[in-house]
This record gives structure tokens, C-alpha cells and sequence, in this order.
């Protein structure tokens, strides 16, 4: 497959058509940017279904991690799926998931011995982190942070603090989680210079919450996002994880990490956190972690995760064949898409941030590896949120054959497949100039 190619206008006949019988039989609730109805995938490149070539750099939202349908995954799904697709690993034991628990164990961003619970998506590895805080510590209280997001069902949606339609209509949440401002140091929370601050936006925890609405003993734990995802790809400095750890420790809470959408080799580096030096006590898995099969784990010390038998189980947690599938991504990120993603990424970054000097609608250019975000605004002083704007980028580039998604209210985010080529990358930023030259704020 070569691209991007485009044969026809946008949606083609046979995406519209099947667009029309989504509208019927579908759930509203899903935000679909723009009309892309997908045939088939591979590597970086996506065909729907009119015969139209994208360059993808969404991923699937940060999933495909080995690329659409990688042929070693394709073969460990195949191979396995004609073994047997399903007997409950709650119930059962069968190998995959016990060599994918092991293989988990060599690469946890924390010193072993460890365990890891296995279920279908990443909001069921952060309920999982939540319950099992709270089982381990007798506490109630979390502590999550603004512009999170952690997943949609209650227990994760009551963390989850970025976009109000996400929480809205659906309250009352899961009592006793508190929010504290996240580190975004291009919108300091507090008003202050990234270059003398030393994470003082975490003062709001020691010194409001702490004194006014919870006792740092009754919390079970902190869950923080290493870089916000959804919330605008916000990578905050190091020294924000490193207090969070400091603050974790000294009241016997638990650092859990959620690297659904920031692991997996996407920065890098195997996880976020480990660009931190932080070491977290949970962490939580899914999106990249088996390439497109539904699994989400959540993974920490062996002492931790000793809950008694029934406490906490999925009937599908841990399919044997998206553990199979598991393990095949992550033995292709251990031997080249890790490193990839760090050197395509630096390569990426540099020419998206170069876009800076022709387009002053870019304010902010972050990111790590593969995980890069670019925040709009309609002025660079004022940083008047370009959020129109963004929509018509992001449809822009669809136009012009380049798949990419919004984060928060007026970034875009690239989460490409780590296979992406530097050709690819110089192929997105051109598009991407060109998209920016079409929107003028
Ligand atoms: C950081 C983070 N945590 C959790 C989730 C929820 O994952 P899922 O949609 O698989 O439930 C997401 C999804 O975008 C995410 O980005």
C-alpha cells in the first residue's frame, strides 16, 4: 500500500452509504471527527473503504502500536485462536497469560517481585488500581488531577476531569476522589514561570486540600497521567512526578500511574515515567499493549496485589488471544519500535516545532517520542484558545490525506504507529504545514 492517495472526494459513495446505516443503529455518544470509514491497514497507512490511502496518526487513539495488522501479531492471533479463544483466566489458568504476567514483570517501571491483574480496556485497569488501592491502604480518598482522563466507567470517570461532556448528566460520582491542578506549564495553573517554578502548583495538595477537606492518612493514592493524553498531550516537568512520589510516600499513599495511553514504548521509552526517574507503586496498561486486542492490566508489587480470591476478576480479563497478540507487541517494541519511536519522534518533533516559524497559530509544541501534541491559539501573547480552529485543522488534514486527532480543547495530538517511517513523518509535517497555511486564526 502506498500513500497518501486519494481517488475520490470526501466521504467517497461507499463511506457515505455506510455512514448513513451508522446513524441508525449506533450510539450517539461517540465523537467522530470526520468521516473516515476504514477497509483495511497497514503499517502507518490505512485504505477505506472507497480505496483512499491515509497516513495515520492517531493509531486508533495510540493503539496500533506495531502498526495496522503487523503480520508477527497477525500470525501469534492466528496461531493461538486456533488453539482456543477463550476459557476465563479467573477461573482457569492457560499460558499466555502467565507469560505475558512474566514478561510484564521484566519491564514494570518499578522493582519486582510483581503481579498483574488482567482485564479488556484501559478504564477497567484503573478500576482495578482504584479498588485495589483502596482494599491494600483501608483508605477511601484518590487524588487525581485536572485535565485527566482515566476512562469512562464510574469509578474512572470520577477521576477523569477534562472535557465537562465527558462527566455531565452522569453525576453522582464515586465519592471521595479530590482534584489538584496538573502541571501544565504552558497555562500555569497558578500563574507562575516554568523556568524558577519547583512544582509549586502541588502546593495546592499539601497546603489546601491536606488543611481543608482530607487527611493525608484517609488517602489511598494519587493517579496522575506521566503526560495528559486526552487533556491536551501536557507534559509536565520532572520535577512534578518526583514531589507527587515524595508526597505518595510520606503519608503511605499509592503512586499509580496511568500509562493506557503514554506506555507501551510510545515516548521512547517503555513507559512515560521512566523519563521521570519516578518509580510508581501501580501502573496501570492498555490502548498499544497488544496492538489492537482489547486487554488492559494493571501491574504492581506482589505484596500489593495479594487480595483474596473473588475480591476483584473479569470474565474476558486476559483473553488468551489478545494476550498472544500481547506478547508478539511487545517482543517487536523490545526489538526495534521502542528505539524507533524515540528516533523518528526527535525527528517529528523537530519539524513540527520548526512549523512555529510560519504559523503563528502554533503556540505550544510538546511531547516525547511519538507522543506529540501541538496546542493553537489565536495569539501567542494572550494564548486565546484556537479551538475552531483546531477542528478545521485536524479536518484539513483529513482532506488532504493525514489522519490526526484533537486532545483537550485546542491541541492536536500525534499518536502515530511506532512503525512510522522518518519519510512519513516529513509527509505528515507537510501536510500539516499546509493545513495550518488553509486556517488562519
Ligand atoms: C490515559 C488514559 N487512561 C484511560 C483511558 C481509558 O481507556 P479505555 O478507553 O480503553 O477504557 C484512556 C483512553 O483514552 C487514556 O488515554
Amino acid at each position: 500500500m502506498n500513500g497518501p492517495a486519494l481517488k475520490t472526494a470526501l466521504p467517497g459513495p461507499q463511506a457515505k452509504a455506510l455512514i448513513e446505516r451508522d446513524a441508525k443503529v449506533v450510539s450517539t455518544s461517540y465523537t467522530r471527527d470526520y468521516p473516515l470509514v476504514m477497509a483495511r491497514g497497514e503499517g502507518a497507512l490505512v485504505e477505506d473503504v472507497d480505496g483512499n490511502v491515509f497516513l495515520d496518526c492517531t493509531a486508533g487513539i495510540a493503539v496500533t502500536s506495531t502498526g495496522h495488522s503487523h503480520p508477527d501479531v497477525v500470525q501469534a492471533i492466528i496461531d493461538q485462536s486456533k488453539k482456543f479463544l477463550h476459557m476465563s483466566g479467573t477461573d482457569f489458568y492457560y499460558e499466555p497469560q502467565v507469560r505475558l504476567g512474566e514478561e510484564l514483570s521484566a519491564i514494570a517501571p518499578m522493582p519486582g517481585p510483581h503481579r498483574s491483574f488482567f482485564g479488556n480496556s484501559g478504564t477497567e485497569a484503573n478500576e482495578a488500581a482504584i479498588k485495589l488501592a483502596r482494599y491494600y491502604t483501608k483508605r477511601q480518598n484518590i487524588i487525581a488531577f485536572f485535565g485527566a482522563f482515566h476512562g469512562r466507567s464510574m469509578g474512572s470517570l470520577s477521576l477523569t476531569a477534562s472535557k465537562l461532556t465527558q462527566r455531565r448528566g452522569f453525576a453522582p460520582f464515586v465519592p471521595g476522589v479530590f482534584h489538584a491542578p496538573y502541571a501544565n506549564c504552558y497555562r500555569c495553573p497558578i500563574g507562575l514561570n516554568p523556568d524558577t517554578c519547583a512544582a509549586e502548583c502541588l502546593r495546592f495538595i499539601e497546603e489546601q486540600l491536606f488543611v481543608h477537606l482530607v487527611h493525608p492518612e484517609d488517602v489511598a493514592a494519587i493517579v496522575v497521567e506521566p503526560i495528559q493524553g486526552e487533556g491536551g498531550y501536557v507534559v509536565p516537568p520532572n520535577l512534578f512526578h518526583e514531589r507527587l512520589r515524595e508526597i505518595a510516600s510520606k503519608f503511605g499513599m499509592l503512586l499509580i500511574v496511568d500509562e493506557v495511553q503514554s506506555g507501551m514504548g510510545r515516548t521512547g521509552k517503555m513507559f512515560a515515567i521512566e523519563h521521570t526517574g519516578v518509580t510508581p507503586d501501580v501502573v496501570t496498561m492498555a490502548k498499544g499493549i497488544a496492538s489492537g486486542l482489547p486487554l488492559g492490566v494493571m501491574t504492581s508489587r506482589s505484596e500489593i496485589v495479594s487480595w483474596p480470591p473473588g475480591t476483584h476478576a473479569s470474565t474476558f480479563g486476559g483473553n488468551p488471544v489478545s494476550c498472544a497478540a500481547s506478547l508478539a507487541t511487545l517482543k517487536l517494541l523490545r526489538d526495534s519500535l521502542v528505539k524507533n519511536a524515540e528516533v523518528v519522534g526527535t525527528h517529528m518533533f523537530a519539524g513540527v516545532k520548526a512549523l512555529m516559524d510560519k504559523h503563528s497559530i502554533i503556540g505550544d509544541v510538546r511531547g516525547r517520542g511519538l507522543m506529540i501534541g501541538v496546542e493553537l491559539v489565536r495569539d501567542r501573547q494572550t494564548k486565546e484558545r484556537a479551538t475552531t480552529e483546531r477542528d478545521r485543522v485536524v479536518h484539513e488534514c483529513f482532506r488532504r490525506g493525514l489522519l490526526v486527532l484533537g486532545a483537550g480543547q485546542n491541541a492536536i495530538r500525534l499518536s502515530p504507529p511506532l512503525v512510522l517511517t522518518t519519510a512519513q513523518a516529513d509527509t505528515a509535517i507537510r501536510i500539516l504545514d499546509e493545513a495550518f497555511s488553509s486556517v488562519r486564526p
